[in-house]
């Protein structure tokens, strides 16, 4: 990582320690880091916490896509000085809201340090002031920006799905990741998988590697079973599936946050008894 990287890092601010930060990455892209982000966002929300959701995904932004809501104006804007925080924020639901990211980047890369620098702190100060998570969705591989977000974050989360391919990526960007901020603590999601042994498989063969030839330690927060309703959902621009949304909060129930599945009401578990879940 380049020393102006590091500079920008986002340090945590003093007295700011209630927000908390997941970034979503993974090595091949397709594997779910913009469904699994949103789903995150989600549920943490209907835990009544404050949740911002950046599409970090500079370039090829997709989180408005999905959820059927365009913004008209992005983090490029507020960057440029031509949109103001609340311009940029998009409220999705109560308490869960989202950015989009724009060429942001590309745009920061232009402006001199200090003044990027002073963007990114007032990004943070007014993050930090409104909400209690902030979930980045990052873009697939590896890229500098993607290693600073990741690197920075309380919870750099790791998703694959079991393809060899997609197990061999991740296993690759956590290893530059480690090597390059000498980060120790990753967080890994198996999705699309057929059952929870076959994600165990793929934990265990990220593990020995990791284990092998880095000092990273993986902690394993479950897997995210193939949903064939799903890809409906998301046509649908409404991409919160029941089953999908179970497993979210499995593996939120081990990431130590205090959130937990709200219980249905009666009817609810009425149709469950009927259709089981
Ligand atoms: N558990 C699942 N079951 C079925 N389909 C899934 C599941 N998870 C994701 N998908 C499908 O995979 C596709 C890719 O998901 P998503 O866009 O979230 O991936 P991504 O990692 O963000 O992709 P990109 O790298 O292009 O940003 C989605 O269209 C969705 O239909
Ligand atoms: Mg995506």
């Amino acid at each position: 990582m380049s020393l102006d990287q590091q500079a920008i890092h986002l340090r945590r601010r003093e007295g700011s320690e209630t927000t908390r930060y997941i970034a979503v990455a993974s090595g091949k892209g397709g594997v779910g880091k913009t469904i699994l982000s949103i789903n995150i966002g989600r549920c943490l929300a209907q835990n009544g916490r404050k949740v911002l959701i950046i599409d970090a995904d500079f370039g090829l932004s997709n989180v408005h896509l999905m959820l059927g809501l365009t913004p008209k104006k992005n983090l490029t804007h507020f960057f440029l000085g031509d949109a103001s925080f609340d311009d940029i924020t998009v409220e999705v639901r109560e308490g869960l809201s989202f950015i989009s990211s724009g060429n942001g980047i590309y745009e920061l890369a232009k402006l001199p340090k200090d003044q990027v620098l002073n963007l990114v702190r007032r990004l943070q100060e007014l993050a930090e002031d409104n909400y209690d998570f902030v979930v980045f969705d990052t873009p697939p591989g590896i890229h500098d920006d993607t290693l600073t977000v990741v690197s920075s974050s309380d919870f750099p989360l790791i998703i694959t799905t079991p393809e060899p391919t997609a197990v061999a990526d991740a296993y690759a960007l956590i290893k530059i990741i480690n090597r390059e901020s000498e980060i120790e603590d990753f967080f890994l999601v198996v999705n699309k998988v057929e059952s929870e042994r076959e994600g165990a498989k793929v934990y265990e063969s990220v593990r020995i590697l990791t284990q092998k030839y880095t000092t990273a330690r993986i902690n394993y927060l479950g897997s995210i079973k193939y949903r064939r309703n799903l890809i409906r959902k998301i046509i649908d621009q409404d991409p919160f599936e029941r089953g999908f949304v179970d497993d979210v909060y499995n593996i939120l129930s081990k990431m130590d946050l205090k959130v937990e599945k709200p219980q249905g009401g009666f009817w609810d578990r009425i149709i469950a008894g009927l259709f089981g879940r």
